[in-house]
């Protein structure tokens, strides 16, 4: 059954049967003495309060918060706000689709799913069009990376996310290829591949979470074996097995950073910095995004913790007017000119 009308959408003492999660639950009594059960239904669209009446502590113990579940019952109105009136919740055992319920990237994920194919369709050189091939001709894995994020709440962290961030990798390190000279096919073999892992790194089917082998194994190994595996499969040359293996293992491109080898090729560097770029620049994109979502006023956001500073959102040309509530305050520096220098070239992975 898929999923009918979004709760931002229900108007007054119209029918529910539709499916929602369970965001929280509590069994509580009334000031006539009667249990019921307090619920908070929610989708992408927002929350809304739910009441169930005729229940027991076994119905309230049954339900899983953070689960998808069948509501069917009335939309009433409490306090001035819409509740619903549950007569019945049952678990539904039906695949849902991810979007429905949370958070999704803004771009449409079939205009991006058409846009890795394209880029796939775009490499001419064998070795890297058949590992590409292998992934993302396959039905099965396609349905899970078309909805992985890339990650739990850092940048993309969202239904889509994954893709979002992929394609960006792509594009940005194809214009460095070309800058530098690199081979372009590998470049952007890596580039598509080097989070192929996040598809086993997270769940997602209603709340977004680090599975077992998240946990254990994280996606920089998970994804080096994807790819051994499959180049073992598709009988490629183990020269270019190896490589393909080292751009997924040193994407992150620093030790701190979880990678267990820094890169050393020129494909392996345009893809770490091609990851960083997507990962840094999509922090600020959101840091901006949510302050305007907030009306705040100045000309910096509040500090974007995974930046650890605060972001200029004024005109990049600079403006001659004094925007309302500029913000004044000094912003204490955390490093000085030589850690600057020092951290950069650690950045560049200088590998002596
Ligand atoms: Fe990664
Ligand atoms: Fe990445």
């Amino acid at each position: 059954m898929p999923k009918g009308k979004y709760i931002k959408n229900l108007t007054i003492s119209e029918p529910v049967n539709d499916l929602f999660i369970v965001s929280s639950k509590s069994l509580n009594i009334s000031k006539t003495n009667k249990e019921y059960l307090n619920l908070k239904l929610s989708d992408k669209t927002g929350d809304i309060e739910a009441k169930k009446w005729e229940t027991s502590e076994s119905e309230a113990e049954s339900i899983v918060e953070g689960k998808v579940y069948l509501v069917k019952g009335i939309v009433t109105e409490f306090n001035q706000a819409p509740q619903i009136r549950v007569d019945k919740i049952t678990r539904s055992g039906e695949t849902i689709n991810p979007a429905d319920f949370m958070k999704s990237s803004p771009r449409d994920a079939d205009e991006m799913e058409n846009e890795l194919k394209e880029l796939v369709s775009s490499v001419s050189a064998p070795e890297p069009k058949a590992l590409l091939e292998h992934f993302f001709s396959d039905p099965v894995f396609m349905n899970k990376f078309r909805y992985a994020p890339a990650a739990i709440s850092m940048h993309h962290g969202y239904i889509s996310g994954l893709l979002e961030h992929t394609l960006q990798v792509a594009r940005a390190g194809l214009a460095l290829a070309e800058v530098y000279n690199a081979n372009r096919d590998v470049v952007l073999c890596g580039c598509l591949l080097h989070d192929i892992a996040k598809v086993t790194e997270y769940s997602w089917d209603s709340t977004i979470e680090f599975t077992t082998e998240g946990h254990l194994l994280g996606h920089l190994f998970q994804g080096a074996l994807m790819v051994k595996e499959a180049c073992g499969a598709l009988g490629l040359s183990r020269g270019f097995t190896i490589h393909m293996e080292h751009m997924v293992l040193s994407h992150h491109g620093k030790y701190e950073w979880g990678s267990p080898k820094r890169p050393k090729s020129a494909e392996a560097m345009i893809l770490f910095i091609a990851d960083f770029s997507s990962a840094n620049l999509t922090q600020i994109a959101e840091a901006v995004s949510d302050a305007d979502s907030r009306n705040e006023k100045g000309e910096f956001t509040r500090k974007a913790k995974s930046l650890d500073r605060r972001i200029y959102r004024g005109d990049p040309l600079g403006s001659e007017e004094t925007p309302a509530g500029l913000e004044t305050e000094e912003e204490k520096p955390q490093f000085d000119e030589g850690d600057r220098q020092a951290l950069f070239m650690e950045f560049l992975g200088d590998d002596q």
